[in-house]
């Protein structure tokens, strides 16, 4: 048989087992082995091969009108492929009780820049008298159920902001990495929650303070990885297993949220007045299962 009509025999076996055409299937590799009909995969390296857009930071957002007169930036952002996959947040929280600094998100904090002669996509955070001009990326899509979620990112800026890559349903239904840039450089935090019960206590297994293994620091890049399973959820770090949990794994159809945010509290900490913080991503793929059949 020559060769061309073996790769057609054997096209015609594979898709004999399958009833229609056959559905594409991401299989994972690790301690939480498992198979995914669908993919979303954003590559925000060398987007600007003529060296022409994205040269600048933008402006920092300094008031609510600023903020919500920011149009999302023109190229990569606005492409068909981004905004079928993600919406850029503009929503804000006002001050309460633990959350001393009222929150906005603002298009403006989302950009692509080029540094390393090369592009990446960056949330940032601000801090202004008043409020915090955040960043926040969400899903489109909010019935995934079951993922395997890699980024490859770096973090830097004042220390009182917090980097979080998550699902979310609720604030019960929620899995998290977060890097708290308050943190020594070599620590995270992988959390199922809820973190505290009803009476406002910490629930010791919801959160995990790790040690990066290998030397690792979150100011240089590193690729991020949390597997979500039925019961179980296991965060990886450059490959390497970190943390398993079996604590409150979410059960309910889910958001992919990224952001970049501080409100003056005890868990991000407190921002500078005129102070900036970056996250920083060079790429991201979500593996996934949806809750419809
Ligand atoms: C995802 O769905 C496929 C069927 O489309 C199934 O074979 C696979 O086991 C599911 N993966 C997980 C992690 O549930
Ligand atoms: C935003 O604020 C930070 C912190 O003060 C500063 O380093 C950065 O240059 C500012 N960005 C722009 C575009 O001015
Ligand atoms: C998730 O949400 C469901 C429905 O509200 C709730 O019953 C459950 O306790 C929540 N948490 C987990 C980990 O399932």
């Amino acid at each position: 048989m020559n060769s061309l009509l073996k790769i057609a025999v054997l096209a015609a076996v594979v898709a004999a087992q399958c009833t229609d055409s056959c559905p594409p299937s991401h299989a994972t590799e690790g301690a939480s082995p498992a198979t995914y009909a669908h993919r979303i995969f954003h590559d925000f390296r060398n987007l600007d091969e003529t060296g022409s857009l994205y040269q600048g930071e933008p402006a920092n957002i300094t008031t609510d009108a600023e903020s919500a007169a920011a149009p999302v930036q023109e190229g990569y952002l606005t492409s068909d492929a981004f905004v079928r996959d993600w919406g850029i947040q503009t929503w804000g929280s006002p001050v309460s009780e633990d959350s001393p600094v009222r929150k906005q998100y603002s298009n403006q904090n989302v950009y692509i820049q080029t540094t390393d002669d090369s592009t990446h996509l960056v949330l940032r955070a601000y801090r202004n008298d008043d409020f915090i001009s955040a960043a926040e990326l969400d899903t489109k899509l909010s019935n995934i159920l079951h993922a395997s979620i890699r980024l490859r990112a770096r973090v830097h800026g004042d220390p009182g902001a917090c980097a979080g890559f998550f699902t979310y349903f609720d604030n019960k239904n929620e899995s998290d990495i977060e890097i708290l840039t308050r943190d020594p450089t070599d620590h995270l935090r992988y959390t199922n929650q809820p973190g505290v019960d009803d009476e406002g206590n910490e629930i010791p297994e919801a959160s995990s303070d790790v040690v990066m293994p290998g030397g690792a620091v979150w100011t240089e890049w590193n690729e991020h990885r949390l597997d979500w399973t039925e019961g179980l959820s296991l965060w990886y770090l450059n490959g390497a297993e970190v943390v398993r949990k079996t604590y409150s794994v979410p059960t309910e159809p889910s958001s992919v949220i990224l952001n970049l945010w501080g409100d003056g509290g005890s868990w991000s900490g407190e921002m500078e007045v005129g102070a900036a913080a970056y996250l920083e991503i060079e790429w991201i793929e979500i593996l996934y299962n949806t809750s419809d059949a």
